[in-house]
């Protein structure tokens, strides 16, 4: 995986003078089957979350209010995606390191998950993420 398969997805819109309305659905907006949603809210000014890897579970990450930057890495390259529409998920494959900083107040962060919570998927040292990927093993 690099950061080229990571991408934002425009999720459907009903505009509406009552309010707006969007979904997302496994295998069709969402391009896995959801195992697991958390979600990341009163983040205080300048903090960071994430700063990881996953060796298996793939995320698609939306900003239900608010804005965030999401940074994924390859492990050669690093790429920033600012979420800042409801209607927008960003899809992160595994296999990439992210984080996530930039919070306004505010924010909320959805998350959806193809695997359930695992702490043995996670790779939290970023010199064992480069290796792991010059090696091909994630
Ligand atoms: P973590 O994934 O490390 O947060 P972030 O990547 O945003 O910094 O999770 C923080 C804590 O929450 C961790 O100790 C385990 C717990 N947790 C669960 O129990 N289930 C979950 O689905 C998630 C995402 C976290």
């Amino acid at each position: 995986m690099t950061i080229d398969d990571a991408k934002i997805i425009e999720l459907p819109k009903f505009l509406d003078a009552r309010g707006n309305l969007s979904f997302a659905e496994n295998f069709k907006q969402i391009p896995f089957e959801i195992k697991r949603t958390y979600w990341i809210y009163d983040v205080p000014g300048g903090e960071k979350r994430g700063g990881h890897a996953y060796c298996e579970n793939k995320e698609f990450i939306i900003a239900l209010s608010g804005a965030f930057d999401v940074v994924v890495d390859d492990g050669k390259e690093k790429k920033t995606f600012t979420l800042n529409r409801s209607y927008y998920g960003l899809y992160v494959p595994k296999g990439l390191w992210r984080e996530m900083d930039n919070f306004s107040t505010n924010s909320f962060a959805l998350e959806f998950a193809s695997t359930y919570y695992n702490e043995a998927d996670y790779i939290y040292d970023y010199d064992q993420f480069k290796k792991l990927k010059r090696d091909a093993a994630i």
